[in-house]
């Protein structure tokens, strides 16, 4: 008997409804009308099935923490850091905890079943790294996180930094991040790539750094992090954070810059949701939008997703941890409104995103992971149009969330009516 039966399903790129089977954690077979017995049925009546959404960036030890201990008045990304630095020494590991598990329920609502969270390891108790490593063993079953070693205060600026990160990827972080802009002088953020690839390089590990998120068009870490990726064989497994500089680069830079990031074979996560409201903060007017190059990195063939970054904490105040609300805003900002940029803006959240993160068995055809999501919309334009309901998100051939569909029932006067927005 089959685990999970998922009748009449629209899967993008397949003509007409599919069910799709699944037994045993995985998807056994995908095609018209599928005989056999399941212990659960449920029927996606037309609707989009997609795998997973990805959240290819993320903040988990700072999430949920708006408020604490005081709101950022004015919105901007200094006062954001004073507000952290004021709440850091109230932190406690139950309140982290409590809050990275309420957001891992949300994020399940949503079907966002894999996560790459940055975590501080600037902090001489590494308290939020033991906590997420925690998190991450009890959530194992439901979401796949993947957790950064980030020294969010510069691994050179900070006294004894090389050795923090070591020891919390030691405990078992899977990633070695980075912030070079934050360091102290050009030359020691150069140097701190270095090192950082150097450390990724011995120990067998991938690399996702902070990098560039700056309006200054001399921040270039990222060249120099495409160069220390191809120098050290790391090609594929290193991934460049925001690069929101490339925005202000000269052009005639970029187009020197492009083909050495594609050539490193770097992935690239923009957020477009929190650095719209955190760069071009010095600008008058115009105000520069501040986002990387989305749109021409994907032209070269470069690996774009897009993340979060932050819900509800001192830097970003919104959110609800809904990826295709992350796509949607990436649509206006990026200006990637296209026939083939709306196509690119959903593979942005999903199988763009298992790429940065390295998924294996990612995707809706036999013998991948039995996990998907179905949404209450027919086509993935519309998905992007609604940020519809989850119906059903499933893991391993499990339903682990239900939403019910939303309608609103419209009373005029000859009478009510149903609105779907379809
Ligand atoms: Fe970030």
């Amino acid at each position: 008997m089959l685990d999970l039966l998922v009748k009449n399903a629209v899967i993008h790129g397949t003509n007409g409804r599919v069910d799709i089977a699944c037994q045993d954690g995985r998807i056994v077979e995908v095609g018209p009308a599928i005989a056999g017995e399941a212990v659960e049925v449920i029927d996606a009546g037309g609707n989009l099935v997609t795998p997973p959404f990805v959240e290819s960036h993320f903040h988990m030890d700072a999430t949920l923490s708006m408020g604490m201990p005081r709101l950022n008045e004015s919105g901007t990304l200094l006062e954001g850091i004073q507000v952290w630095g004021e709440l850091k020494p109230l932190l406690t590991p139950e309140g982290i905890k409590e809050r990275a598990l309420k957001l891992c329920s949300w994020a399940i609502a949503k079907g966002n079943l894999a996560i790459r969270t940055h975590v501080d390891t600037t902090d001489p108790t590494l308290m939020a790294v033991d906590v997420l490593l925690e998190v991450r063993e009890e959530m194992r079953d439901y979401i796949d996180i993947q957790l950064v070693a980030f020294p969010q205060d510069g691994v050179l600026r900070t006294e004894g930094g090389v050795e923090l990160l070591t020891r919390a990827l030691d405990k078992g972080v899977d990633v070695v991040g980075g912030i070079p802009h934050f360091e102290r002088t050009m030359e020691d953020g150069r140097r701190s790539v270095e090192i950082l690839c150097e450390i990724a390089a011995q120990r067998g590990l991938p690399v996702d750094m902070h990098c560039d998120e700056t309006d200054d068009p001399l921040s270039r870490h990222v060249e120099t992090l495409a160069y220390q990726t191809h120098r050290l064989g790391l090609e594929g497994r290193v991934t460049g954070s925001h690069l929101t500089s490339m925005h202000s680069m000269d052009n005639y830079y970029v187009s020197k810059l492009l083909p050495l990031m594609a050539e490193a074979e770097l992935n690239c996560v923009c957020n477009p949701m929190v650095n719209l409201i955190i760069q071009g903060r010095h600008d008058t007017y115009p105000k520069r939008r501040g986002l990387m190059r989305a749109p021409e990195l994907m032209a070269m063939g470069v690996n774009v997703s897009f993340g979060h970054d932050d819900v509800m904490d001192p830097w970003y105040p919104m959110g609800t941890h809904d990826m295709l609300e992350v796509a949607h805003m990436g649509a206006h900002a990026l200006l990637m409104t296209g026939v083939a940029q709306r196509e690119a803006l959903f593979d942005a959240v999903t199988f763009n995103g298992a790429k940065t993160l390295g998924l294996t068995g990612y995707g809706l055809t036999p013998g991948c992971n039995a996990d998907l999501v179905v949404l209450q919309a027919a086509s993935r334009l519309e998905a992007l149009r609604l940020h519809p309901a989850r119906l059903f998100v499933v893991r391993r051939g499990r339903v682990i969330s239900r939403t019910p569909a939303m309608a609103a029932t419209v009373t005029l006067a000859d009478g009510e009516r149903l609105v779907d927005f379809c």
